[in-house]
């Protein structure tokens, strides 16, 4: 397996949406990112998508990996990989967004050393024109997490 940056072409997009379901979101934000994904063989079985939001400042925008790979902890290999890559780049803080009935993703990032900051009540309400449900639980507030290096 490996780590590699991946050019548009080889951008594996049922993943991402797995992540993201909005395409136009997706295509909002892609253009202007850093796409690291793990290969197996020529497979890409997870992807990460970093933005830049300043000089100090990287957020993820979209982590999957493929649902036969999960639990494997392949998120966590690449989310290590995605955060060192931000070190390199002299970031000083990474940043993501995620639901607020995401329970594995807020466990997932919390593991990973990253602390809860703040929370955008109804962001995904404003911003995705279907309800969204997890768990069980109406998927409407964004909870913003941060790791400081
Ligand atoms: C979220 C995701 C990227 C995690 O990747 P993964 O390869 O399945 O996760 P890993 O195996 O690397 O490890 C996940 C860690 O979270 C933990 N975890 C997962 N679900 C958990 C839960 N419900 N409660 C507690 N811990 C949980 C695991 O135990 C593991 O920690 P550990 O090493 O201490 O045991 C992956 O599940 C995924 O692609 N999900 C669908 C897309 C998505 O939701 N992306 C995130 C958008 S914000």
């Amino acid at each position: 397996m490996q780590v590699k940056d991946l050019t548009p072409a080889e951008w594996p997009w049922l993943l991402l949406l797995d992540a993201d379901p909005s395409r136009e979101l997706v295509d909002a934000y892609i253009h202007q990112s850093t796409v690291m994904g793990l290969l197996e063989g020529d497979a890409v079985i997870a992807v990460v998508v970093l933005l830049p939001r300043d000089r100090q400042v990287i957020e993820v925008m979209n982590i999957a990996v493929a649902t036969s790979h999960q639990g494997k902890k392949l998120g966590k290999l690449l989310l290590a990989a995605a955060i060192e890559r931000s070190r390199q780049l002299g970031a000083k803080r990474m940043v993501v967004g995620t639901g607020n009935s995401g329970i594995a993703q807020l466990a997932f990032y919390q593991k990973m050393g990253f602390r809860l900051e703040s929370i955008d009540r109804d962001y995904f309400v404003r911003t995705y024109p279907e309800p969204i449900y997890e768990n069980g639980i109406w998927c409407r507030d964004r909870v913003i997490l941060t790791l400081d290096f």
